[in-house]
C-alpha cells in the first residue's frame, strides 16, 4: 500500500527493470550483429533463422525462461568470436590447413571471453563457448559429451549445422536427383550466406563443389 500512495508500486518497478533490461539485450545483440557485418561475416538471416527454429526446438523440449532468452543470445550470437580469426582464414576461398583449422576452432571461446562479460549474458556465453562440442564428445573446445553439453548448445549446433548439410546434400545429388544447372544458380546466392557455416566446419563452399 505504501508504495503505491508513495512512488512507484513493486511490480511496476519490476515490470520496468524487465523492460530496460530487455531493450539492452536487444540493443546488445543488434550491436554484435553489427560488428559481424563490420567483418563481413553476413551472418544476419542465418542466424535469426537459426533463432527462431532454435526457439521452436527449445519451447518444444520444455526450455522455459530464462532459459529460452538465452538460447536466442546464444542462436543470433553464437559465431561472435569470429571476429577474432584472421580474415585470411575466415575467407580462405579452399581447405583449411591443420595450423588454420586449430585457430578456427578458437572462436567458440572468444565469443565466451567477450560476451561473458556483460551482466545478463553470462549463460548465454556459457552455451556459445559449447556450440561446437560434438554429442559423442568429439567436438571441441572440451570434449564435453551427451548431457555434459548444455541443452541450450546442443539445439544451436543441430541448427547451425542443418543449412551446411542441406547445401551437401544438394551438391552430391546434382546431376542425378536434381538439375545441375538449377543447384548451381541457388547455390551461387546461396554461397555468401553459407560461406561462414562451412568455414566453421573447417571447409568452404567453393572447396565443396
Ligand atoms: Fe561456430
Amino acid at each position: 500500500m505504501d508504495s503505491i500512495l508513495h512512488g512507484t508500486p513493486d511490480s511496476l518497478r519490476i515490470k520496468q527493470v524487465e523492460e530496460q533490461f530487455s531493450a539492452l539485450r536487444s540493443s546488445v545483440i543488434c550491436a554484435f550483429n553489427q560488428l559481424l557485418d563490420l567483418k563481413d561475416l553476413n551472418t544476419g538471416v542465418h542466424s535469426t533463422r537459426l533463432a527462431e527454429w532454435g526457439m521452436r526446438v527449445g519451447q518444444e523440449l520444455g526450455l522455459e525462461e530464462p532459459e529460452l532468452q538465452n538460447l536466442e543470445v546464444a542462436a543470433l550470437l553464437h559465431d561472435i568470436g569470429k571476429v577474432g580469426i584472421p580474415d585470411s582464414i575466415l575467407k580462405k576461398p579452399g581447405r583449411l590447413d591443420e595450423d588454420e583449422y586449430a585457430l578456427m576452432k578458437k572462436h567458440p571461446e572468444y565469443g565466451w571471453a567477450v560476451l561473458r562479460m556483460l551482466p545478463g549474458f553470462e549463460r548465454a556465453a556459457l552455451h556459445i563457448l559449447h556450440h561446437h562440442e560434438n554429442f559423442d564428445g568429439k567436438g571441441y573446445p572440451a570434449g564435453l559429451k551427451e548431457q555434459e553439453i548444455p541443452l541450450v548448445s546442443r539445439i544451436v549446433s543441430v541448427t547451425d549445422a542443418f543449412d551446411a548439410m542441406a547445401i551437401r546434400r544438394l551438391i552430391l545429388a546434382s546431376g542425378t536427383q536434381f538439375d545441375p544447372v538449377v543447384v548451381q544458380c541457388f547455390l551461387s546466392f546461396a554461397q555468401a550466406e553459407m560461406a561462414t557455416v562451412f568455414a566453421a566446419a573447417g571447409t568452404s563452399v567453393s572447396s565443396a563443389l
